[in-house]
């Protein structure tokens, strides 16, 4: 692995710095409170090609490398978690899956715009008795000749309400178990689509959150993503991908900690001098840095194994573990850092904390991650 990154690399990573200083910085404690969406600021993440980073330009892309991913996503993620994880989601879960699998005709029509950052979607697996359990999709699509017949429920959806394509899975042959799965893609305002309730979060509470529901919704069968049957491993290897959006979601939660509890620590006096020349707090920062430069590396390299071609179904389960447990151990001592301070919302990192604990959760819990990565050993 390159330890140095190339000028292309740095300038992606400075133009996220720069961009979520001067845009998602102010406001984001309010659409916290207020579980507000950050619509305008998203538009804005999408102009600027943030949206869409590596699919190839001529659908409209970036055409970037993941390593340039990674590097946006921890610098949006310091700031704000809400927008970077709508961010994530379109990048990893919704082109990826187009680009790979998707015909030219569905590129065209689908991938091209929300590539371009024009529109953005949601990955549609999680259902009310299916988290973890991914294979035992309720959702059916029942295949009625050249449409399917999408009915069920999902639970959990990022971006749930404001995105325009949504990759639905789906079971269309019970008899064969996650085999007989299909990645069908809707559009919204389908009828008997429906939009329903929007989850109240313990964090991430600007991201749009929804449950979804399906009635009798007919979908044309050229809007199947994959061969028929092939949906089950569409998300499996598309999570693969999001992992490493989320690893590097949470490891820009804690280095956004970290900043904020050096600054903190420099600035507030006790006991006659600046709190970090007390060993107590110079301990915790100097824990917190390793830490996290350690979830950095494996974040990079998930990343640069898929740049590479090569397998990244394990690094990107260990990066994923190992920076969401940093997030959270992090915030938390970022928030013991500031003392009363911390436990204020001024302060921004009472909400890095909330916000951390959902990387432990969402596109595969940590328990889940233990899965994939012991199967893997057992593999090699
Ligand atoms: N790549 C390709 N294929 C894979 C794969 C991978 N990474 N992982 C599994 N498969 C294949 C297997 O090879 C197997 O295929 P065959 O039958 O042809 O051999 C098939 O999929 C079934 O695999 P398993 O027997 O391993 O399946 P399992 O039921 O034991 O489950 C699991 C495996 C890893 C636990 C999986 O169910 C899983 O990842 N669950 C978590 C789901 C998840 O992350 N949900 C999050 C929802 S998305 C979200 O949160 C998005 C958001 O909005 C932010």
């Amino acid at each position: 692995m390159d330890f140095n990154f190339s000028e292309e690399q740095l300038a992606v990573r400075d133009a996220a710095r720069d961009f979520a200083k001067t845009e998602l910085l102010a406001g984001v404690i309010e659409r916290d409170e207020e579980q507000k969406f950050p619509l305008e600021q998203v538009k804005k993440m999408g102009e600027l090609g943030f949206l869409g980073m590596m699919v190839d330009p001529k659908y409209g892309g970036g055409g970037m490398d993941t390593v340039s991913y990674v590097l946006a996503m921890e610098e949006i993620s310091k700031i704000d978690a809400s927008a970077s994880v709508c961010m994530s989601v379109n990048n990893s879960l919704v082109c990826w899956g187009l680009e790979k699998y998707g015909t030219e005709a569905q590129k065209e029509k689908y991938l091209t715009p929300l590539a371009k950052g024009e529109i953005w979607g949601a990955f549609c697996l999680s259902e009310p008795e299916a988290g973890s359990d991914a294979t035992s999709q309720r959702t059916t699509a029942e295949d009625k000749g050249d449409y399917y017949l999408l009915n069920g429920n999902k639970n959990w959806i990022t971006n749930g309400n404001t995105a325009s394509v949504y990759l639905v899975f789906a079971q269309t042959d019970k008899e064969k178990k996650h085999k007989g799965i299909n990645c069908l893609i809707l559009e919204k305002g389908q009828e008997g689509f429906i939009v329903g309730k929007k989850e109240n979060k313990l964090g991430i509470r600007g991201s749009d959150t929804h449950s979804l529901g399906f009635t009798d919704v007919k979908v044309p069968k050229e809007n199947r993503l994959g061969e028929d049957g092939e949906g089950f491993k569409i998300a499996m290897k598309t999570l693969d991908g999001g992992r490493i959006g989320i690893a590097s979601q949470a490891l820009g939660i804690a280095s956004g900690a970290l900043e904020l509890a050096i600054q903190y620590s420099k600035e507030r006096k006790a006991f006659g001098k600046p709190i970090h020349q007390h060993q107590g707090i110079a301990f915790k920062l100097s824990e917190m840095a390793t830490n996290i430069e350690a979830a950095r590396m494996l974040c990079l390299q998930a990343a640069f194994l898929k740049d590479q071609g090569k397998d990244y179904s394990k690094a990107s389960a260990m990066a994923k573990l190992f920076a969401s447990k940093i997030a959270m151990e992090s915030t938390v001592e970022a928030v013991q850092i500031h003392g009363g301070y911390g436990f204020v919302k001024e302060y921004h990192v009472e909400r890095l904390m909330r916000d951390a604990k959902i990387t432990q959760i969402y596109e595969g819990t940590s328990e889940i991650q233990k899965i994939v990565i012991s199967r893997e050993l057992m593999n090699d």
